[in-house]
C-alpha cells in the first residue's frame, strides 16, 4: 500500500493525482473493452496456432487489469471492472461480426480492435510518469505492439496483408474506429478527472 507521504511525492513527480487516476481507469476499462472481444474472437478461431496465440495474448491482458487495478487502489481509487460506454460495445459489436467470415474476418476485426489499444497505450506511455506507473504503461505497449504485430503477420499468410485490397480497407477502417473511440473516451477521462478532483477537494 502506497503511503500518503508517496502519494504526495507522486503528485509532485507525475502531475497531479486526479490526472493520473482518470488516466489509469480509462486504461483499465480498455481492458474491461479488450477482454470480452478476445473471448469473441478466440471462439470463432479453428486454426489450433491463432487460438493459442490469442489466449496468451489475453493472460497479457489479465496482467494488465491484475496491474492497473492496484496501482488505482494504491491512488485511494476505485477500480472500475466495467468496459468504456458505449465504445467497448461497439469493439464487441465489431469482432462480432468477423465470426460469420471465418478466420480472416475475425484477425480482420481483431486487428481494427488491436490498432486502438496498440495506439493509445503508445501514447500514454510517452507521456512524462512516476517511474512506477512508467515501467507499467512501457510493458502494457510492448504488449499491444506485439500483439497488434502478431496479427498483422497471420492475415498476411492468409493473403489478407496491408499490402492487399482487403487488408487497405481494414486498416482504414482500424483507423476510423479507433479515432472515434479515444475521442468518446477521452471525453469520458476528462470528466472522471474532474469528478476525482471534486471529490479529493471535499
Ligand atoms: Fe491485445
Amino acid at each position: 500500500m502506497r503511503s500518503a507521504m508517496d502519494r504526495d511525492a507522486m503528485d509532485r513527480n507525475g502531475g497531479d493525482t486526479a490526472a493520473l487516476h482518470a488516466e489509469l481507469t480509462d486504461l483499465l476499462q480498455l481492458e474491461h473493452d479488450a477482454l470480452p472481444a478476445y473471448s469473441v474472437a478466440i471462439s470463432g478461431l479453428r486454426t489450433p496456432e491463432f487460438r493459442e496465440a490469442l489466449t496468451s495474448f489475453r493472460e497479457d491482458h489479465e496482467r494488465h487489469v491484475r496491474e492497473l487495478t492496484a496501482l488505482i487502489r494504491d491512488l485511494n481509487g476505485m477500480p472500475i471492472a466495467m468496459p468504456h460506454l458505449p465504445t467497448g460495445l461497439f469493439k464487441l459489436a465489431v469482432q462480432t461480426a468477423g465470426l460469420p467470415g471465418g478466420e480472416r474476418a475475425v484477425l480482420l476485426a481483431f486487428l481494427s480492435n488491436e490498432w486502438q489499444s496498440k495506439e493509445k497505450y503508445a501514447r500514454h506511455a510517452a507521456r512524462p510518469h512516476p517511474p512506477e506507473v512508467a515501467a507499467l504503461l512501457n510493458r502494457c505497449a510492448e504488449d499491444e505492439a506485439r500483439h497488434y504485430d502478431w496479427a498483422c503477420g497471420a492475415l498476411d499468410r492468409l493473403g489478407c496483408g496491408a499490402d492487399t485490397a482487403v487488408g487497405r480497407a481494414a486498416g482504414a477502417f482500424a483507423r476510423f474506429h479507433g479515432t472515434v473511440a479515444d475521442v468518446v473516451e477521452g471525453g469520458g477521462r476528462m470528466a472522471m478527472e474532474t469528478a476525482v478532483r471534486g471529490l479529493r477537494r471535499r
